[in-house]
């Protein structure tokens, strides 16, 4: 069998765990919002329509912040259209998703599901068909405390208190041709550097998000963030990367290697916009918030074609994830994690039935997908600091990302609790790894939990008839022998560790 093993020691700290890096994000699109989040007359619909099963599946899951309206969505949206009396609001096309939207749901249903999921919210505004003035009206109406015109309509329509939203997104993929009132670098970024400086002149301390590409493989990736930052520099705080990843054919080797590629385009980002940085002469750092990121089978959706009936919530992109998926979502939040020096925020895209960890019926079930377990247990145990590892591992050769070391892996400590987690995905589709880590650095150190997530069936997934086929169970093969971690990592599996430290 190969082996592979990691250095740690507690010395060598990347940065601390953020938070928001265990972020997700609903969209108005598909059943995400509509018989996902909300659905009225739902058995375990509250008095405001949120469904009990599926809020109980985001607390579960660890959700820290959620960004919201959208996505594509948001391009063409009016914030107006979903606040006020429900019966008032009107009935509009989405053109993004060609599907009716009601309004039934919009601001302040979002921030009362928010405010009892526990989540911060990072909202969007609309920088495709609308600007300056309908950005700067939707702050006042949300965190103005009362008095003026639009906050008194937010108290009029039942939010008393200022919503106090904290972080705003300037716009979506506004490099794609796809989105709706799509822009150059220039026109965009001299729209988003005037939005930036309006809204600070309402409130200063805002957390401002540029849109950066969509992609790495977009043609403006790079140049665009150059042109982006250059204008807007000094008025925001972060730059956002969107990445989706999918298998191709049965290429198992580069699907599970798919961080590389995430790898690749965090340090791409951070050396753009580094460079503005230098250029510009600022001692200021821009952060990378990795707003949209997940495994999405987007191929189906492009050659299926969006709905051309025009109805509400359609099915869309309900993917349903294995456990090779899983496998690599667990391996691309260990690579969000290795950046924690550079990536504030990150939202797994998206939170229920769209894109999603989260599944539910209308009128039936909620139940985790493949793709909830690393997440939900990464945000538990990820605690601390995050340590700058070293890993010493055999390649394996990809079509996509070429030599890649079958380890990926990331570790934290908190010092106050003495905890250490381990969190190691094995890349190889065909061959285990017999894993150690060397953990005397740490003094003593006892096993509490070793987690593993791995089949004899890669394309296991879990249903709503079978909803606990694919679960994490315990990783018999560890143990702590001396001041040595040792497992047996099967092939193309994620694991975790979590160890007391005396
Ligand atoms: O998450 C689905 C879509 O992917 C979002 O609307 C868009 O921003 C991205 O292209």
């Amino acid at each position: 069998m190969q082996s592979g093993k990691l250095s740690i020691d507690p010395a060598f700290v990347v940065a601390p765990v953020n938070r928001r890096v265990f972020g997700s994000f609903v969209e108005h699109m598909g059943r995400c919002v509509y018989g996902g989040l909300y659905e009225p007359g739902h058995p375990t619909a509250d008095e405001d329509g949120l469904r009990g099963d599926v809020l109980e599946l985001v607390r579960e899951m660890g959700v820290t912040a959620v960004r919201y309206p959208g996505g594509n969505f948001v391009s063409g949206y009016r914030w107006e259209d979903g606040v006020g009396p429900v019966e008032d609001r009107p009935t509009r096309l989405d053109p993004a998703w060609k599907t009716i939207e009601t309004n039934a749901f919009g601001l302040n249903e979002f921030m009362r599901w928010a405010r009892k999921a526990d989540i911060e919210p990072v909202m969007a505004v609309n920088l495709g068909t609308r600007g300056i003035a309908e950005a700067v009206e939707l702050l006042e109406y949300a965190n103005h405390p009362k008095g003026t015109a639009l906050s008194d309509l937010r108290v009029e329509h039942g939010a008393p208190e200022p919503h106090a939203i904290r972080t705003w997104c300037l716009g979506n993929e506004m490099d794609g041709p796809w989105q709706l009132g799509h822009k150059t670098a220039e026109e965009y970024g001299r729209l988003a550097a005037e939005t930036a400086r309006a809204m600070r002149q309402v409130e200063p301390d805002l957390e401002l998000v540029a849109c950066g590409s969509s992609g790495r493989g977009m043609a403006t990736f790079g140049a665009w963030e150059d042109t982006v930052l250059e204008h807007t520099y000094e008025l925001v705080d972060h730059v956002s990367a969107h990445a989706y990843y999918e298998l191709d054919g049965d290429d198992r080797a580069s699907f599970l290697a798919s961080s590389v590629d995430m790898d690749k385009f965090i340090r791409e980002v951070v050396a753009t916009a580094d460079a503005v940085g230098a250029r510009l002469k600022s001692s200021k750092k821009i952060m990378i918030s990795f707003d949209e990121w997940n495994v999405w089978y987007n191929k189906a959706l492009t050659e299926s074609g969006l709905p051309t009936d025009w109805t509400e919530a359609p099915r869309l992109s309900e993917d349903a994830y294995t456990v090779l998926d899983a496998v690599v979502v667990g391996s691309l939040l260990i690579t969000l994690l290795q950046h924690s020096d550079r990536v504030a925020i990150a939202c797994q895209a998206q939170l229920v039935n769209t894109i999603a960890p989260i599944r539910s019926e209308p009128d039936g079930p909620a139940w985790r997908q493949s793709i909830f377990h690393p997440f939900a247990l990464t945000a538990r145990h990820a605690r601390g600091q995050v340590l700058d590892l070293r890993v010493d591992a055999p390649t394996l050769t990809t079509a996509k990302h070429g030599e890649v070391a079958v380890l990926d892996a990331v570790a934290t400590h908190d010092a106050e609790t003495g905890q250490l987690a381990v969190f190691v995905v094995n890349r190889d589709p065909a061959e285990a790894v017999a894993f150690a880590t060397d953990l005397r650095g740490f003094g003593a150190a006892t096993l509490t939990e070793a987690v593993l997530l791995a089949d004899d069936d890669l394309f296991a997934a879990n249903t709503m008839d079978e909803p606990d086929r694919v679960a994490p169970r315990p990783h018999t093969s560890a143990a702590v022998d001396g001041t040595t971690l040792r497992a047996e990592l099967p092939p193309a599996s994620w694991s975790m560790f979590r160890l007391q430290l005396s």
